[in-house]
């Protein structure tokens, strides 16, 4: 049985996947510093933790360990053998980036080169990155694997480092490595910070939401996302070097058509529109048809269906 290693594994999208993926197929370990960049009492939910583990400690196969941290992180890799890395461990979204600079850099560029050197150490030839839209800046759409990055966020420029680190460790030490740039993952378990969720929270609490007029996003339904993750892994199995993948819909979505879905769900929705932010990229588009050939799969979920969906699991989540 192949032992996978889910970095960031407590989070939205690592936790998804781990619920998702055939226990019986494989041995899953997850690393995750729970860390407060958001209420780290939903990745307890996420992962149905009725505590948090200690630092350093684990609980069955979840341990809580900083990918920063290289010591522990050492100590994890010295006892268990792992066949496949999945790293998702980051800081996540371009709006704090620019003002936490020094934590982004920290945590997904040296997060991301200690979980690479462990690799190359230990001998773990498979690595999946979680790399992301974001580092195609305002290219123009719609964004292919072969464009050159130009991030206009300090998020995706720690993103476009993750990538070219990992490029090194497969020029120069023979890893395999996957990166998927993924495109506006949302649904159930969504991080608190974005859009929908956002929008649903400032509701709730009575506050009226910020929109930017004239923005699209090509938004991917978590479970789509996760089956093209889960198909990647079978896909980085027989990869030798690098590839890079878009994993997202190629259907973007105007803001304009989500607040009219949102208003569907609560009709005294408030907002104001505000002008983007120098970091907010205008739209984001895949190109998926490298990712239709090689994943065979068609997303399935269309936009309406995805936030009504989420709109249950918030409810039932905050007991709205
Ligand atoms: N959600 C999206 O739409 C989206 C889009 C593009 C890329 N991504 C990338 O996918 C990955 C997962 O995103 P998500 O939305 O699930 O975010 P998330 O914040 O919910 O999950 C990330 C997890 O990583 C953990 N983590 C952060 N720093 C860590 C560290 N130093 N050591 C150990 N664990 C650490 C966090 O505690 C969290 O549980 C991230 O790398 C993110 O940049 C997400």
């Amino acid at each position: 049985m192949k032992n996978i290693l889910i970095t960031g594994g407590a989070g939205f999208i690592g936790s998804s996947l781990y619920k998702k993926l055939d226990q019986n197929r494989y041995n899953i370990f997850i690393i995750d510093n729970f860390s407060n960049n958001y209420d780290a009492k939903q990745k307890l939910h996420n992962l149905a933790l009725k505590r948090k583990i200690q630092k350093n400690k684990n609980y069955k196969n979840i341990f809580n360990i900083d990918i920063k941290d290289r010591k522990n992180l050492e100590n994890f890799f010295k006892e268990y053998k792992i066949d496949l890395i999945i790293h998702l461990a980051a800081l996540p979204g371009v709006h704090f980036s620019n003002e936490r600079m020094r934590d982004y850099f920290e945590n997904n560029v040296k997060g991301s080169f200690n979980v690479f050197e462990m690799a190359k150490k230990y001998r773990i030839e498979k690595i999946i990155f979680s790399s992301s839209s974001s580092i195609y800046g305002n290219n123009r759409v719609p964004f292919k694997e072969n464009f050159t990055p130009s991030p206009i966020s300090f998020y995706g420029f720690t993103k476009v480092e993750g990538e070219n680190i990992a490029k090194f460790f497969s020029e120069n030490f023979g890893m395999d490595f996957l990166i998927l740039r993924l495109f506006t993952f949302y649904g159930p378990s969504q991080r608190p910070d974005l859009m929908l969720h956002k929008f649903f929270l400032n509701h709730y609490n009575g506050k009226r939401s910020v929109v930017f007029p004239n923005t699209e996003r090509d938004f991917t339904y978590i479970d789509d996302g996760v089956e093209m993750i889960k198909r990647s892994i079978e896909y980085v199995e027989n990869l030798k070097g690098l590839d890079i993948l878009n994993i997202g819909c190629s259907k973007p979505v105007k803001i304009e058509e989500v607040l009219r879905i949102i208003k569907k769900l609560i009709p005294d929705f408030k907002y104001v529109e505000e002008e983007r932010k120098s970091f907010d990229m205008k739209r984001t588009f895949a190109d998926m048809k490298k990712s239709k050939r090689i994943l065979e799969y068609e997303p399935k979920t269309d936009i309406e269906e995805g936030i009504r969906k989420f709109y249950l699991w918030f409810k039932e989540y905050y007991r709205f």
